[in-house]
């Protein structure tokens, strides 16, 4: 190589240099080629993303120990912290958007948007007495028709739908078995994107649906193999959801000749996590055993949070949440969702939203 090639060579270098440098900045402040700046995070679906809609009589994320890590104490979180909501918000840089119940008590807050998930809820009914996907979206049709929002409004506004399969929990519940599925989930994913389109039709610039993460590795599945090994029947159903998500999503996208919707890999996120060794990773959280949860009932019939008539704790309380992935039966910990959040393959979806 001659000199003059050389200088060449190391002018692009730093030329490419400044450029990613200053890539970076851009990304850091969050502003856009197309200067889109989100405002506000308008979120829907089940407990991966409620932050506290759930009624404090009836829902465990409202005992102890749920809440111990962030805020503190219970507060309607299904983990012992953070939940997505609170990672997504903050990859958006602002407030955790409030849970609906509390729009006129924090209507100060109502400016970062709102949190309309109930944990236990699917597009369809499910075994809680809780507001399906349509009635959740009907109540931001309902805040827009009273004018507390505007259509131009949503416009810099960004939605977050979580399905985390209730609906087949449910299905299975009420059939016995997973005869019917591969219909069943056809069914599931053709409610979600009606329920997709009325979010974009509302006015909403963004919207990012999850994908299924493996239900075959939640411990309410690992249990039966003592937590050391996946549930593969559920994960290849898992699959199937999410190939038709996709799809849809490609379609959607197409019908409305935009870029609006995406999916976030929860899928991949989950199976990072899983995947990662110790030795390889320095920045992110590592979990001795991944599928084995923090907090679980003693016997069938409890599980974290229960009590028995005499007040008596029937369930057990790991050390160190931290250094667990799972919190109970089917949520992640706090530090799970953070190590959820920072994979690659859930960054990469988010870069979507650009
Ligand atoms: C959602 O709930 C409402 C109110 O209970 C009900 O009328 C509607 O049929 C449900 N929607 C779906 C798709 O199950
Ligand atoms: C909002 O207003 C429209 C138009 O008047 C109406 O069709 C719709 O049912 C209203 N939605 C709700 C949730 O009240
Ligand atoms: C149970 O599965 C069968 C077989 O596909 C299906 O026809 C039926 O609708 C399902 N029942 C319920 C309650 O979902
Ligand atoms: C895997 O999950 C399916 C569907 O829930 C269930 O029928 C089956 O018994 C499970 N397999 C094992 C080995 O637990
Ligand atoms: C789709 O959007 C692009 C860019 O905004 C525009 O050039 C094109 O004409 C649109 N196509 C249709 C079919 O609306």
């Amino acid at each position: 190589m001659d000199i003059q090639n050389l200088l060449f060579s190391l002018f692009c270098f730093f030329f490419i240099s400044l450029f990613l440098g200053h890539q970076q900045v851009v990304e850091g402040s969050r502003v856009s080629p197309f200067a889109f700046r989100p405002k506000k995070l308008f979120v829907f679906g089940d407990s991966y993303a409620d932050t506290g809609n759930n009624r404090k009589d009836l829902a465990s994320s409202w005992k102890f120990p749920y809440g111990i890590t962030f805020p503190g104490k219970p507060a309607g979180r299904f983990s012992d912290g953070r939940v997505l909501t609170d990672y997504i918000a903050g990859y958006l840089g602002i407030k955790t958007p409030i849970p609906y119940r509390w729009r006129k008590e924090l209507a100060g807050r109502l400016k970062y948007g709102l949190n309309f998930a109930y944990g236990g809820t699917g597009v369809f009914d499910t075994t809680v007495a809780e507001p399906n996907m349509t009635t959740q979206i009907d109540f931001l049709e309902q805040l827009l028709n009273d004018s507390v929002y505007t259509k131009r409004g949503l416009k810099t506004s960004v939605a977050l739908v979580s399905l985390a399969g209730n609906d087949y929990s449910t299905y299975i519940a009420r059939n016995g078995s997973a005869a019917g599925f591969p219909a069943f989930i056809g069914s599931v994913v053709n409610q979600l994107t009606v329920n997709l389109k009325r979010i974009h039709d509302l006015g909403v610039r963004k919207i990012a649906v999850s994908a299924l993460q493996p239900l075959g590795c939640l411990p309410q599945s690992t249990a039966r193999f003592s937590f050391e090994q996946c549930n593969g029947t559920e994960n290849t159903l898992v699959d199937l959801h999410n190939q038709l998500l996709l799809q849809a999503v490609n379609n959607l996208n197409k019908e409305t000749n935009s870029t609006s919707f995406f999916v976030l890999d929860i899928y991949n996120a989950f199976w990072n996590v899983f995947n990662q060794k110790e030795e390889h990773q320095v920045s992110t959280p590592t979990f001795e055993n991944p599928f084995e949860p923090c907090c679980v009932g003693v016997s069938a019939g409890f599980s974290c949070g229960s009590v028995d008539e005499h007040g008596e704790k029937k369930y057990t309380l790991c050390s160190n949440p931290k250094s667990k992935f799972f919190w109970d039966t089917v949520h992640p910990t706090q530090e799970g969702w953070q190590a959820v959040y920072s994979t690659p393959a859930l960054q990469n979806s988010l870069k979507q939203l650009w």
